[in-house]
């Protein structure tokens, strides 16, 4: 493969570290101009400077998707880096801090969604100007509109719930409808929005949990998991953040020009038990 986002200005949250990072990498070596953004300013930097190497076209801000100031401003820097326009959104920052539902308080509730549902509708509506105005105004002037994707990063714990995620498993089902969602209200423009739902795959998010930290799984939990894989899903390592950029690429290239309001699961076959 190569080139398969040639001439597209691609915007990435959550890209200083896991999936968010492999997908900046996947899309700098198929051409596309990539703007990040991490709240984390110093994992986004790293990224930034890594992928430089593969292709000059890079460029990034720090921002917290949560706050409506910090994503229009992300935005429109971005759409400036790509002559006024943005041709593919991935809403991939994210965030888990896992309670039982008799543990989980109100605020473990809001920041979650707040940061995994909230922040991506923040990201898709400070993007729209440079989505869909620019799209009407391609077909207003030419009577042709270029393709444009958004990509939105749900999971398995939304599709299937999750126990211990009562409020992460409901910011990634709110993602399902929310993508739906898009995907009727753009089609008009030649936008697609689609999601995907990925399995445990080996981040920061899913590491042996440490004392203190909000994400990661303790490590029974984790075996439980290693062990499912192990007995129903495809015979290789687990899941990486390779994997899903993959994924990622097929909805933000124009191999899926047709395709649109769908939840792509990428979980080596692990689909949720019950
Ligand atoms: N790893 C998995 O098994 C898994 C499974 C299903 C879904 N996901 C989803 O994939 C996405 C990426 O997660 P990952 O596994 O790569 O985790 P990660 O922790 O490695 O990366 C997530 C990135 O998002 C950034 N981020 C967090 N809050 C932010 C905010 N408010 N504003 C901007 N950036 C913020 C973090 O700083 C981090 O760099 C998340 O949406 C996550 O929910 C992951």
């Amino acid at each position: 493969m190569a080139d398969l986002l040639k001439n597209k200005l691609a915007v990435i949250t959550g890209a200083g570290r896991g999936i968010g990072r492999a997908t900046a990498a996947l899309f700098a070596k198929e051409g596309a101009k990539v703007f990040l953004c991490d709240v984390d300013k110093d994992p986004l930097e790293k990224t930034i400077n890594e992928i430089k190497s593969i292709n000059r076209h890079i460029s990034g801000i720090s921002g917290d998707v949560t706050k409506q100031s910090d994503v229009q401003n992300i935005m429109k820097k971005a759409a400036e880096f790509g002559n006024g326009s943005i041709d593919i959104l991935c809403n991939i920052a994210g965030i888990t801090r896992d309670r039982v539902i008799q543990k989980m308080t109100l605020e473990d509730w809001n920041f979650i969604i707040s940061i995994n549902l909230t922040g991506t509708f923040n990201c898709i509506q400070a993007a729209e100007p440079y989505i869909r105005e620019t799209a009407k105004n391609e077909l207003e002037k030419t009577g042709k509109i270029n393709s444009r994707s958004i990509i939105n990063i749900s999971s398995t714990s939304g599709t299937t719930g999750n126990p211990g995620q009562i409020n992460y498993a409901a910011s990634k089902a709110g993602i399902v409808g929310l993508t739906k969602t898009v995907a009727k209200e753009w089609a008009r423009y030649n936008i697609r929005c689609n999601a995907i739902a990925p399995g445990v795959i080996e981040t920061r998010l899913t590491q042996a949990k440490k004392e203190g930290e909000d994400f990661g799984i303790p490590e029974k939990q984790k075996q439980m998991l290693l062990n499912l894989q192990k007995e129903t899903g495809l015979a290789r390592d687990p899941g990486q953040p390779e994997d899903v950029a993959n994924a990622i690429l097929f909805f933000a290239s124009d191999l899926s020009s047709y395709v649109t309001g769908q939840v792509l699961t990428v979980a080596g076959g692990v689909i949720g038990s019950i």
